[in-house]
């Protein structure tokens, strides 16, 4: 269960910077984590504070960090396995998983980018190696996750295919989809063909008919569920799992590309840091458009 609470703040130990939190985006591995789901993959002291993302500025460099100072404005994703993450007024962050801040957009939006678009270019250019021209069909083009992903595509110059529900349509056109299909009324499978690159946040069933729409040595990453080697096999494609990791160099890249002003963080809902349950609630729903974020300061 969520409780707000007053607790010590942190100190930066070495390597390590104290940041007064701006804002923290949610992510759904939060109430997973929360709820219990993630325990034998993710281990965490009880209790702990959620919260991948953070936007804010630095307030005390720990001993022997070179690359930030007190004032800057940054953005970062803390590692809450140690049980201290960014739904708080203070937290503390390596300075190898933080970065300048991009400089167009404000800290509410900077919170979404460490783990959606992150992830979304890890998938996409590290894992599958999209290319200009390539077709890529992208579930859950709506989500957190997935409307990076379909910016990001559009940016590397690819042919984007989204899934998405009637609800968020007319939202993934103007993300940029070159098709949009209604996942609720057309069996994707039915219509795509030949793609290089699947992108799954979805898995189970979405993950299984996905297989039939790749052309051979295509490639279908998922980013939540391992896709079964014998079907990669049977298709003669390729498949991985991968999770999220933005180090110090992939956020300073983003924040490139951000303020190039080809790619928009979408924030759907801002909620203050004392409504942490409700957007748990929210995101639980599973049918975000764009992202939650908590404004702390
Ligand atoms: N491996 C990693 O490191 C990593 C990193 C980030 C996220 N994830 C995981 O990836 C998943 C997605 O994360 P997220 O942040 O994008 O979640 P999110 O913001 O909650 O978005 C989920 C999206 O999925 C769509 N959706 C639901 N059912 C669908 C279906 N059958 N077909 C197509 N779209 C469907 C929803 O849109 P509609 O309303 O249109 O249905 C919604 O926009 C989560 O399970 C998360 O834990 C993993």
């Amino acid at each position: 269960m969520l409780r707000f609470e007053d607790v010590p703040r942190p100190t930066p130990g070495a390597g390590e910077l104290l940041l007064r939190v701006h804002a923290a985006s949610v992510n759904p591995i939060d109430w997973k984590v929360r709820a219990g789901h993630m325990k034998d993959y993710i281990p965490l002291p009880l209790p702990f504070i959620p919260g991948w993302d953070v936007s804010g500025v630095v307030e005390e460099v720990g001993p022997g960090v070179t690359n930030f100072n007190k004032g800057e404005e940054v953005y970062a994703r803390p590692d809450v396995t140690h049980g201290y993450g960014g739904y708080a007024e203070y937290v503390v962050v390596k300075e190898t998983e933080t970065a300048l801040k991009p400089k167009s957009i404000d800290h509410v939006h900077a919170a979404t980018i460490p783990v959606a678009a992150a992830t979304a270019w890890r998938a996409l250019f590290n894992t599958a190696g999209l290319q200009k021209g390539q077709k890529v069909l992208i579930h859950g083009a709506a989500g957190g996750v997935g409307s990076f992903a379909v910016q990001l595509a559009k940016w590397k110059g690819a042919y984007v295919i989204g899934t998405a529900s009637g609800r968020n349509q007319a939202f993934v056109q103007k993300l940029g989809v070159d098709e949009a299909i209604d996942y609720e009324k057309t069996r994707f499978e039915g219509v795509v063909h030949e793609v290089d690159v699947v992108l799954d946040p979805i898995g189970g069933d979405t993950q299984n008919r996905s297989w039939t729409v790749l052309k051979k040595g295509g490639i279908l990453v998922s980013i939540v569920a391992p896709p079964s080697e014998e079907q990669a096999a049977k298709y003669g494609v390729r498949s991985a799992l991968i999770s999220a990791e933005a180090g110090s160099s992939l956020l300073t890249e983003l924040a490139k590309v951000i303020d190039s002003g080809n790619i928009k963080p979408i924030v759907e809902t801002v909620l203050p840091l004392s409504e942490a349950r409700r957007s748990h609630k929210l995101n639980e729903k599973g049918h975000a458009r764009g992202k939650i974020v908590l404004k702390v300061a």
